[in-house]
């Protein structure tokens, strides 16, 4: 069998650092924020460029409290797309504010920035890309339709860790990045966990008050909080896993390229790279009008693939709500019917993607 994703190949080989960072963040007690969360916050937080990093527990939460940080509540409007994970949709939600969904690019995948000025209205508080796949969304129009209409940009990069924009890493590029550390993402905790980065002081100031409680000191409840903090033994965790973070991107680019050749005359369509960007396929996704057939004869040869996503966020019935209908967003609709994300993590070897490669190529030809 060939998995979609290897976590237990990713944890043998590093399974002594892990175990011994484990044991040191046991024995300090510091289980819940503390030295490792700190260190890492600095870490991660540098890595992206950014001047400032505060650790949560989730990136639903990262998002959550990277729009509460820029203001936004009830009556506001915030742009973003259907063409994601259901949390981008559901922080933008959670703060009270409706969340406007506006198509993707057909080839990037990535916000439509053709689409935004056209979204705005005067309840509009900010736009909320999201590097999907780890594609970078294209951020240059982006701020400069931002910086025209006073908004915030806080970027969903929860799937883009070490991803560039015109060699810039993404999540500082806008006023807010957010990022999770879901176990399954191209660094991911031994459990859950998020983070926003910043080079805003103030917004940092704020989510850090915001994560525990809203408490300026112990005891003392400044703003209406929650219970968002990271715990210490997944700082200490992602304090080893950042270390070997850019030998895997380069690894998962690796692979990519190497489907992009075996693929190139199977009748799917392979990822592209944006001429702007650094991808670091978090997801290595194709595209095929017989998308459903072709999961079948994979899965039928025991290869393992993934939907991301099979319904767009618009068309879930939990968000019947915002009023959206099929139809309203064919571009995301249409790569929801034609997506398939074939085995990509870094530990997979070259022969695993020439059996995978194969494997597409017999079944897309029968389609
Ligand atoms: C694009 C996107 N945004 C937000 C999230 C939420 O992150 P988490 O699962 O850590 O809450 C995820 C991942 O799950 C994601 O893929």
């Amino acid at each position: 069998m060939i998995p979609f994703l290897d976590l237990k190949a990713q944890y043998e080989s590093i399974k002594d650092e892990i175990q011994a960072a484990v044991i040191v963040a046991l024995a300090s007690t510091q289980y819940t924020l503390g030295r490792e969360v700190a260190a890492f916050e600095e870490e991660f937080a540098a890595y992206t460029g950014a001047a400032f990093g505060i650790a949560v527990n989730t990136g639903t939460s990262a998002l959550h409290l990277a729009l509460l940080a820029a203001g936004i509540g009830p009556g506001d409007e915030v742009i973003t797309v259907s063409c994601t994970f259901v949390a981008t949709v559901a922080a933008i939600q959670y703060t009270g504010a409706t969340p406007v969904l506006v198509d993707v690019n057909p080839e990037t995948l990535t916000m439509d920035v053709s689409r935004i000025e056209a979204a705005i209205t005067e309840r509009t508080k900010a736009i909320l890309p999201v590097h999907l796949h780890g594609q970078p969304a294209d951020m240059d129009p982006i701020i400069e339709i931002s910086r025209r209409h006073g908004l915030t940009v806080i970027e969903d990069a929860a799937q883009a860790h070490g991803a560039e924009y015109k060699g810039r890493p993404v999540g500082a590029i806008g006023d807010l990045g957010c990022f999770s550390f879901y176990p399954g993402k191209n660094l991911g905790a031994c459990g859950e966990g998020g983070m926003v980065v910043t080079n805003n002081e103030s917004h940092a100031e704020t989510i850090r008050m915001l994560r525990d409680w809203g408490q300026e000191r112990k005891y003392h409840h400044v703003l209406k909080g929650f219970n968002y903090r990271m715990e210490g033994i997944q700082g200490a965790v992602l304090r080893v896993k950042l270390r070997y973070l850019d030998g895997w991107t380069e690894a998962r680019r690796r692979h990519a390229a190497l489907y992009n050749v075996l693929l190139a005359a199977s009748g799917v369509k392979t990822p592209v790279e944006a001429a702007y960007a650094r991808h670091v396929y978090h997801v290595y996704a194709i595209r095929s009008s017989v998308r459903d057939n072709l999961q079948k004869a994979l899965n039928a040869r025991e290869i393992q693939t993934g939907i991301h996503y099979p319904v767009p966020v618009h068309l879930q019935p939990a968000y019947a709500d915002l009023g959206y209908g099929s139809e309203d967003l064919p571009v995301t609709e249409q790569a929801a019917a034609e997506l398939l994300s074939l085995p990509m993590f870094p530990e997979l070897t070259e022969a695993q993607i020439e059996t995978v490669a194969a494997a597409v190529r017999g079944a897309a030809d029968h389609g």
